[in-house]
Order: C-alpha cells, then sequence, then structure tokens
C-alpha cells in the first residue's frame, strides 16, 4: 500500500508507478532505513508518542527485519513497494499491526532519505578507504621488489629522463593517498544527523536532535531543516573524490598499458588479469587495464549527472533528488571495483629488467647530463644546452648515443670536453645526481619506501 493514498480517488498508472517507483535501487539502503527507524523510535519515546514497551516491540521488529534482510536483500526487489521506506513500514505494520503505523509520527521520507544515504556514505567511505590502502600496499610492495630496476621516464611521451620502476610505483601511492584524506574530508563533512528535520521545516515534536545524531553515529545534528533535506553535497563529494581518483587509474591504467604493448615491452601482464583475441592467436589484451581507464568515464559522467540534476533546484526537497542514488552507486561500486582490480593487475605482473634499461639508456635521455658537465666546466647553462643540443643532432646522424661518441668528436662542439665525460653519461650516474628530496636517487629512494611503509602501516 502507498504510504500517502488518502487524498487520492484514482489509483497511479502503472507506467507512472514504475517511473516513479525507487525500490529497484534504493533497496541498498534497507539495512541504513531500518537503523534509522530504531532511532526514530527510541525519539518518539523521549517526546510520549511511543511508550517505552512499544518502542521495545518496534525495535524488535525491525532487528529481525534487518537479519532477514541481511540473510537475502533481493528479497526486497521481489515486493512493488514504492521505495524502501515503504516497503520497510509495510512489514513492520504487517509484522506488528497498528503500532507499526506510529513509527512515522513527525517524520517525513525527506529527512529520513538524507540520513538514510548518509549512513550508506558513512558506511561506504570506510571500505573505499581500506580499498585505496589496500593498493597504496601493493604498490609499495612492487616498488620494493623493483627498487634499483631502471625505466625510461617521460614527457610528451618523448623519453626525457631514466627512473626507477619504484620511483613510478610511488608516484601513484602520492596521488592515492591525496584521495584517501580527500575521502575522509568528505566523510567529516557528511557526519551530520538530518533526522528530525522533517519534510522542510523542522519536526513539530521536541526531539533531541542532537541526541539522536549521536545515537545514529553521527557527530552532530544538522542545523537548519531546509537545508538538512535538500543537500546532497555528500553525493557530488563522493563522487568527485570517485572521479579524481579514477582519473589517477586511469592514468595508472595507460603507463601500463603501454608498458605492455610490443612496442615498449617494458612488463608483462598476468594470465589472470588479461584476455585473448577471438581471430588473432597471438593476442594478449591488457583488459583489466582498459575497462579501468574505460570506466573513469562513467565515474565522471556521474558526477556531472548529479552537478546537473542539483543545478537551480528549489529549496527544498523535489524529486528530482531521488536521482542522487543510481549515479552515487554506481560511481563507488566502480571506484571500488577499479581499485581492487588495479591491485591484482599488479600481483603477477613482471617487469623486463634488461629492457627497462637499455630504454633507459636511450632516446639520448642522458643528454641533461652533458649539458650539467659543461656548467661544472663555467660554461652558463642557455648555453651548455644548445652545445648539447647540437651534439645530439650529430650523435643522431652518427647512429649513436652520446656515451658513443669520441672525445674527438666531442671537441667539435666544446673544447672543454674530455675523458672524465663519460662516467659522467652512464646510467648510474644519471640517477644517482637526483639527490634533493623528492628525487630518483637510490639514497631518496630507499628514503621513499621507508616514509610510505610507515605512513601506510600506521594507518
Ligand atoms: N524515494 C524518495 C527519494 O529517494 C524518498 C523521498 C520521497 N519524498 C517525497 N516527498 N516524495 O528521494
Amino acid at each position: 500500500m502507498a504510504l500517502w493514498g488518502g487524498r487520492f480517488s484514482q489509483a497511479a498508472d502503472t507506467r507512472f508507478k514504475q517511473f516513479n517507483d525507487s525500490l529497484r535501487f534504493d533497496y541498498r539502503l534497507a539495512e541504513q532505513d531500518i537503523v534509522g527507524s530504531i532511532g526514530w523510535s527510541k525519539a518518539l519515546v523521549s517526546v510520549g508518542v511511543l511508550t517505552a514497551e512499544e518502542q521495545a516491540k518496534l525495535e524488535a521488529a525491525l532487528l529481525a527485519l534487518k537479519a532477514e534482510v541481511d540473510a537475502d536483500p533481493e528479497q526486497i526487489l521481489r515486493s512493488d513497494a514504492e521505495d524502501i521506506h515503504s516497503w520497510v513500514e509495510g512489514k513492520l505494520i504487517e509484522r506488528v499491526g497498528d503500532l507499526g503505523k506510529k513509527l512515522h509520527t513527525g517524520r517525513s521520507r525527506n529527512d529520513q532519505v538524507a540520513t538514510d544515504l548518509k549512513l550508506w556514505c558513512k558506511q561506504q567511505g570506510v571500505i573505499l578507504l581500506d580499498s585505496i590502502h589496500g593498493l597504496q600496499t601493493k604498490l609499495v610492495a612492487t616498488a620494493r621488489q623493483y627498487q634499483t630496476t631502471t625505466l625510461p621516464g617521460y614527457t610528451h611521451l618523448q623519453r626525457a629522463q631514466p627512473v626507477t620502476f619504484s620511483h613510478w610505483a610511488l608516484a601513484y601511492v602520492e596521488m592515492l593517498d591525496r584521495d584517501y584524506t580527500r575521502l575522509q574530508d568528505a566523510l567529516k563533512r557528511l557526519n551530520t544527523s538530518p533526522l528530525g528535520s522533517g519534510a522542510l521545516a523542522g519536526t513539530a515534536y521536541p526531539i533531541d536532535r542532537q541526541a539522536l545524531a549521536l545515537d545514529l553515529g553521527f557527530e552532530r545534528a544538522t542545523r537548519n531543516s531546509l537545508d538538512s533535506v535538500s543537500d546532497r553535497d555528500h553525493a557530488v563529494e563522493l563522487m568527485s573524490t570517485a572521479a579524481l581518483s579514477m582519473i589517477h587509474l586511469s592514468r595508472f591504467a595507460e603507463d601500463l598499458i603501454f608498458y605492455a604493448s610490443g612496442e615498449a615491452g617494458f612488463i608483462e601482464l598476468s594470465d589472470k588479469v588479461t584476455s585473448g583475441s577471438s581471430l588473432m592467436p597471438q593476442k594478449k589484451n591488457p583488459d583489466a587495464l582498459e575497462l579501468i581507464r574505460g570506466k573513469t568515464g562513467r565515474v565522471a559522467g556521474a558526477l556531472n549527472g548529479m552537478l546537473m540534476t542539483l543545478k537551480a533546484l528549489p529549496l527544498a526537497y523535489n524529486k528530482d533528488m531521488q536521482e542522487d542514488k543510481e549515479g552515487l552507486f554506481d560511481a563507488l561500486d566502480t571506484w571500488h571495483d577499479c581499485l581492487d582490480m588495479a591491485q591484482l593487475v599488479l600481483e603477477d605482473l613482471k617487469v623486463n629488467e634488461p629492457v627497462t634499461k637499455a630504454a633507459a639508456m636511450g632516446g639520448y635521455s642522458n643528454a641533461t647530463e652533458l649539458a650539467d658537465y659543461l656548467v661544472a666546466k663555467g660554461i652558463p647553462f642557455r648555453e651548455a644546452h644548445h652545445i648539447v643540443g647540437e651534439a645530439v643532432v650529430y650523435a643522431i646522424t652518427q647512429q649513436k648515443p652520446l656515451e658513443d661518441l669520441t672525445v674527438a668528436e666531442f671537441q667539435q662542439f666544446n673544447t672543454v670536453i674530455a675523458d672524465d665525460v663519460y662516467p659522467i653519461l652512464s646510467l648510474e650516474s644519471t640517477l644517482a645526481k637526483r639527490q634533493a628530496l623528492g628525487g630518483v636517487c637510490a639514497e631518496q629512494i630507499t628514503f621513499a619506501l621507508q616514509q610510505a611503509e610507515q605512513h601506510l602501516s600506521a594507518r
């Protein structure tokens, strides 16, 4: 039975009912709706609407319902109730009769759904923090495994300067760390209870909303009833955090897709996260990574959808806001799955060290070293840069790396260049020079790994 039949003499068109009903997706809020309802029943005792015995009866029935839902959440989908709030209330009335009809006193589905969704966000937030942490931990372990493995570093996808595989992995640990704290921040801000805001103007019963908020595990009650029922900032913030983190994961995916390409051949992905072609027997495709990259669009799309839904919505509640759930659920599910999948991709990933080393040495990625060498000999950097540019053009025509030029060849470009240039041009020296904080030398990598390990184990 609908919750609002009294004013209506005609049944809803079945097509409208289908269009309007939200049970097929908000059934995921069952647990939160039940927990919120128990909290509300206690508040109703404090204002004399329910006796303690009545409340105990309601609470027992709600807890029994929760146990049933936990065991089989999909059973809810078999009902034709309008939404999860109607479903819970209907079940309650089925079990405790008329007493169940008292529960909605002083409450609206508007403050109820706002509360349910925030409770759900809090629960999901904890799970997502854990997933981010898991991926960070795996990245650090991968960095340990390939601590000294060299890798070409790129700008403009042109070989720029050598780095290490560990340095690459630790870059993603940093990105995910910002995602982690962004999520914590969003969770802190959404930790306020709208319950007791009524439909929009506040409940007419003298409920201690602060106590109710604490009872439901919130930090405090919201301050303005109009805002309470029309605020969906938490959905936006969580989707925005998810979208940005997905952008990070898409870059991670893209890097690895390129590293796994035949052209690079830097890594081999495990059979567990790749698939074959139905036609070309030789293919091993990086599907897990491509899907992470692809799903980024859908999470960013969900964020945009929510923003557009909220744009210019008049206060307070409007049915438009029912559109908050599908996008949010999908965005957070997708983010969660991608964090998980990224971790799985790293599990059996193999770096082809001879190939990454050869690539790191190639592409004239030691040209900056030659410029710095000239600077050390007293040539201003801008001039040194020009000289090295000419030397690189010459080396390209000779089809040789810089370190294979003879001193005589070097001296065509500047006579200060002597035998002591060769150690400077080595891969080892190039890495070792990057001593400043955040650089790629061995000591900084060791330091960064220790810091990351400590930081993650303290979390
Ligand atoms: N299913 C609705 C939603 O998700 C619940 C709130 C409905 N409130 C109302 N006044 N129609 O937003």
